[in-house]
């Protein structure tokens, strides 16, 4: 059970919760379903139907490396539990990115791991405080959870408007939930690290914020912009991070299910 000290996050709970520390969210799904022979083939849109630019697929498709490690995954152990190479995977994922194992967490997608953060928060009467336009995923499970939903209109510029979302999440007397999403989709924009470092920083025990980092890898070489992964190191533990397989690794279809929400 929660338990709710006054009516705040506890900043580790989260994590606890779902058997971790502060969080990293990898996408891993293990997709044994046949194309050969097998009646199977599913109406894909890789050459023939047109591009679908707010999909933000990948469209080189994943690294033959990588492709060639799945089919031999497939062949070799499709019939086996991952448990243990799961393990493996999951150290070498927390050494690559200077974590514990036990900080990250892996979902069918970071969409289901996005849910899990949803109903987290709904259970502890939180508010959700996003910009206007962003990436809506969180957005549609807060409110299948009847949480309160405040949206922060970005500038002209499409800058997501930090001052303002800061001003409504202390205006709070409850547990707020902020999420960035950073670089945001469909606007492209960055959140300055330095302002937002900042601002997670100094926030108070009652604010959890969700950094969705899902193009974080597009926006590495600009001097403005910093994972939040660096706060994790320093030991922040108010903030989970979200990164996904499905954009730059080009992995967007190796899952089984799909979130399906109306937002
Ligand atoms: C910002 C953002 N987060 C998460 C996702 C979903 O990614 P996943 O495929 O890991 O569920 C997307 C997909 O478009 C996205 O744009």
């Amino acid at each position: 059970m929660m338990n709710i000290i006054h009516n705040a996050f506890s900043r580790r709970e989260f994590i606890k919760q779902l058997g971790l520390g502060a969080a990293y969210l990898g996408v891993a799904a293990n997709i044994p379903f046949a194309f050969a022979d097998s009646g199977l083939i599913l109406p894909f849109r890789q050459n023939a139907a047109p591009l679908l630019l707010h999909f933000n697929e990948n469209s080189l498709g994943m690294s033959p490396k990588a492709l060639l490690a799945a089919k031999r995954a497939i062949e070799l152990y499709g019939n086996r539990y991952a448990d243990e190479s799961f393990e493996a995977f999951k150290s070498k994922l927390a050494a690559y990115h200077q974590v514990k194992p036990a900080q990250l967490i892996f979902g069918n997608g970071s969409t289901e791991v996005l849910q899990a953060i949803a109903t987290y928060a709904a259970n502890k009467n939180a508010v959700m405080i996003e910009p206007n336009p962003t990436f809506g995923a969180l957005r549609g499970y807060c409110k299948a959870e009847n949480m309160q939903v405040i949206q922060v209109p970005v500038g002209q510029d499409f800058a997501v408007n930090i001052t303002t979302m800061k001003k409504q999440a202390s205006a709070q007397k409850g547990p707020v939930l902020v999420n960035i999403c950073n670089p945001n989709n469909p606007t492209g924009n960055i959140v300055d690290f330095k302002v937002l470092f900042d601002w997670i920083n100094n926030a108070p025990d009652s604010h959890l914020f969700l950094l969705d980092e899902a193009y974080f890898a597009y926006a590495q070489s600009n001097p403005r912009y910093k994972s939040g992964l660096d706060l994790i190191m320093q030991g922040n533990d108010n903030l989970v991070i979200s990164h996904t397989f499905s954009k730059i690794y080009g992995m967007a279809g190796m899952r089984m299910g799909q979130w399906h929400c109306e937002y």
